[in-house]
């Protein structure tokens, strides 16, 4: 027998709630349902924002849940990590980690350092730039070279454009409604779509068979093509090339965002201390740091982490569908349904992070939430592939901006957030004017 927790009723009343506010949505709710609640839908989605719920989430077998939102292969590729449930998951997700292990992290430090650099070398005072899109075209930067390990620029520029191409050409309406993915004798969104996805695959699979032919480099498309299950088999090349369109969506605006609003939260006059002190932090290491002495420091660590606590990128992010019952907080879910962690309320309860709405990187300094009080990058099985990678560049990347420019708000306009594409970004875009720049 199910036993449900409360919740909204309407879907659209719930749905326009999160359009309007993707990052402050969750808190009345979970005020006047409490912290584990039911969202009407197909399937209807239970999300908890309580510690012992989420534990029971991320705890659980991994068989006990497959990814709610299968229908989304056309766009990210069927066989992509995301999508896969069960013994595939576990075996692609064995071949893809260790490339990603934190420890390995440290080889790419000096590209993404210098990568930093070279995108913000023309900056100059009195010039005003959106900072959302300077971390886009650094953090894809990073993905080309890091991952795919395309160094030259005129080849940079040209995937990256297909790229693009593909991740912005996705359609709303074709994505929401799966009846008009038609591609009506060549012309229409979806046409269009499939031609991108066509071209971009044939360039992915270039890279590849010369990936395949170069033997070992250093980055992080070379490991995967290098790694063999416990089979000895490799991960076929129309599957790599799904993980590649994959490890694009995934880890290309959602890194980009993150630093974005970093830099927003530490600019606002209510945070000047905040930004003082990283930056007096930053000015004690030798003029060029190796980029381990810059991630070392523990500010600017705290700094990365308060900033994915106080602007999640969605406020329950990869629900999935229950295989089998579970029970959680005393509900019992039946098999079929959606779960969700709710970090929209996990991350502003009053009693792990008093006054929760404010910016304060010291609360990490003095107290290490559990990984389900913070889980900015979700947990379990499916915890996020890319955590250390995001999390390195994050701070190389605003640690190097900081080191070398002082900036200020354009606008002090409040920005609550909107939703781009899947995320949660700021909704000005963060434009920034350049006050003073270092050599
Ligand atoms: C600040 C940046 C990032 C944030 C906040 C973030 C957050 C997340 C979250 C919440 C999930 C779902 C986890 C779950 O289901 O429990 C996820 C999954 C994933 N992320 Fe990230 N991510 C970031 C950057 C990256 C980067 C840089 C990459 C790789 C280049 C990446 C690759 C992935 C992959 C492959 C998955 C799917 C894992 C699986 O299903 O097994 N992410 N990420």
């Amino acid at each position: 027998m199910s036993h449900l927790p409360p919740g909204p009723r309407s879907q659209i009343a719930t749905l326009a709630r999160y359009f309007r506010d993707p990052i402050g949505c969750m808190v009345p709710l979970s005020q006047k349902y409490g912290d584990t609640l039911l969202f009407p839908g197909k399937p209807p989605l239970v999300v908890t924002g309580d510690p012992d719920g989420i534990k029971a989430i991320y705890t659980a077998d991994p068989d006990t849940f497959e990814p709610l939102n299968q229908d989304f292969g056309v766009f990210i590729g069927a066989r992509s990590l995301l999508l896969l449930g069960g013994k595939e998951h576990r075996r692609a997700r064995k071949l893809m980690t260790p490339p990603f292990h934190g420890a390995r992290m440290r080889a790419y430090g000096e590209q993404i350092v210098r990568l930093t650099e070279q995108r913000t070398e023309n900056m100059r005072p009195g010039q005003t730039a959106s900072m959302l899109e300077l971390m886009q075209e650094i953090s894809l930067d990073v993905i080309l070279q890091v991952v795919f390990g395309v160094t030259e620029r005129p080849r940079m520029a040209a995937l990256a454009r297909l790229l693009l191409d593909l991740t912005n050409g996705i359609s709303p309406l074709v994505a929401l409604f799966p009846s008009l993915r038609r591609e009506f004798g060549g012309v229409g969104p979806y046409a269009r779509f499939i031609e991108r996805r066509r071209r971009l695959h044939a360039q992915l699979d270039e890279l590849i068979a010369a990936g395949r032919a170069s033997g070992p480099r250093e980055d992080i498309l070379s490991l995967l093509l290098a790694a063999r299950d416990e089979d000895g088999q490799p991960m076929p090349d129309d599957e790599i090339r799904d993980q590649l369109v994959l490890l694009v969506v995934a880890g290309h605006e959602t890194t980009a965002i993150s630093i974005a609003w970093a830099l927003y939260a530490l600019h606002q006059p209510d945070n000047a201390a905040s930004l003082e002190r990283l930056r007096a932090d930053l000015s004690a290491l030798p003029p060029d740091p190796d980029p381990e002495s810059l991630a070392k420091l523990p500010y600017l660590e705290a700094v990365c982490n308060e900033t994915l606590r106080r602007y999640p990128l969605a406020p329950a992010p990869a629900p999935r569908k229950l295989l089998r019952p579970l029970t959680l907080k005393g509900f019992d879910l039946p098999a079929g349904g959606g779960v969700a962690a709710a970090i929209g309320i996990a991350h502003f309860r009053e009693e792990v992070y008093p006054e929760p709405f404010r910016f304060r990187p010291e609360r990490f300094l003095e107290r290490q939430p559990s990984p389900f009080e913070f889980l900015p990058y979700g947990g379990g099985a499916r915890r996020c592939l890319g955590a250390a990678m995001a999390s390195y560049e994050m701070k190389l990347v605003l640690g190097t901006l900081l080191r070398r420019s002082r900036l200020r708000l354009a606008s002090l306009r409040p920005d609550k957030g909107t939703l781009r594409a899947a995320n949660a970004g700021p909704a000005h875009g963060v434009r920034m004017i350049v006050e003073a720049r270092a050599g």
